[in-house]
């Protein structure tokens, strides 16, 4: 087994509830980290053997702060939220520009306002890291959701700038890109298609999901959320420590570059 060496270092997981960001939060803790989980919603309690779930909500500032306050230091941050507008984006004119908003503030001014609180941090100790979620649909004008689509490659491309202001501070900075996942956020994608459907072309949410993995995923499979730990674990790892800058793509081939 690779040893990441990462035993006792400090970790913010942001959107640690549920999903893929809960899978990375306990795959921090099965390292031996400390690790502080953010998320609007609380409900569910922090996962075993985290340190606490904050309550708050990524646009705002002052409650990312507010969280990054109660932590002494902190070596890695992982950006996990992300929402969709819960409209069906095709044609792009479905929505109306209002319907924007929300998603940009949340993913993409969520993780500016993570990125200002935390660089402070992470530049005062000389190393670190950040990791961002993004998505396949940042990278191939997925029509689904336009506002979901442009926040991810807008954060995409802030990825790439944080990059390269962090660099010379030994801090790195990557974008994680899921595919299909089994996770809540694809069932809300599901129902948002399906109510434009008449009654009679309307599919179950896993025949949905078969048909779509069948037609994007090259190995025909759901990514699962602890192949997103896995890599984000790697990727705060020393093994990782000339790894900047990139989008790599866990998403069974949907993107290749
Ligand atoms: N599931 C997929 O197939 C898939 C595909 C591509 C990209 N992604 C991306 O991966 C990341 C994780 O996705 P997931 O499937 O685990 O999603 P999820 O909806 O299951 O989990 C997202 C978490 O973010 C939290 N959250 C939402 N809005 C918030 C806010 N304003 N402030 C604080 N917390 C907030 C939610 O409460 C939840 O715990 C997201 O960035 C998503 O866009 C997922």
């Amino acid at each position: 087994m690779m040893d990441l060496h990462l035993k006792g270092q400090t970790v913010a997981v942001i959107g640690a509830a549920r999903g893929i960001g809960r899978a990375i939060a306990e795959g921090f803790v099965a390292e031996g980290c400390q690790v502080h989980g953010f998320d609007f919603n609380v409900q569910a309690g922090p996962a075993e053997g985290m340190r606490g779930l904050h309550q708050g909500d990524v646009a705002s500032l002052e409650q990312v702060r507010a969280f990054a306050d109660t932590l002494a230091e902190v070596d890695h941050v992982i950006f996990c939220v992300g929402v969709g507008s819960g409209k069906f984006g095709f044609p792009f004119w479905n929505l109306e520009p209002s319907d924007w908003s929300r998603v940009l503030e949340v993913n993409l001014i969520g993780a500016v306002n993570v990125a200002h609180t935390f660089a402070p941090k992470l530049i005062s100790r000389g190393k670190g890291s950040m990791l961002f979620l993004v998505s396949v649909a940042g990278q191939i004008g997925s029509q689904t959701d336009p506002p979901y689509s442009a926040s991810k490659a807008g954060l995409i491309n802030f990825t790439q700038c944080a990059a390269k202001d962090l660099g010379p501070y030994n801090v790195r900075v990557n974008a994680l890109s899921p595919g299909m996942v089994k996770t809540e956020l694809n069932q809300s994608i599901w129902a948002a298609g399906q109510a434009r459907l008449p009654e009679a072309q309307r599919q179950s949410f896993d025949d949905w999901a078969a048909e779509k993995i069948r037609k994007v995923s090259h190995l025909g499979r759901w990514q699962m959320p602890e192949e997103y730990a896995a890599m984000a674990c790697f990727l705060a790892s020393d093994h990782a420590k000339n790894i900047t800058g990139q989008t790599i793509n866990i998403d069974g081939g949907q993107v290749m570059r």
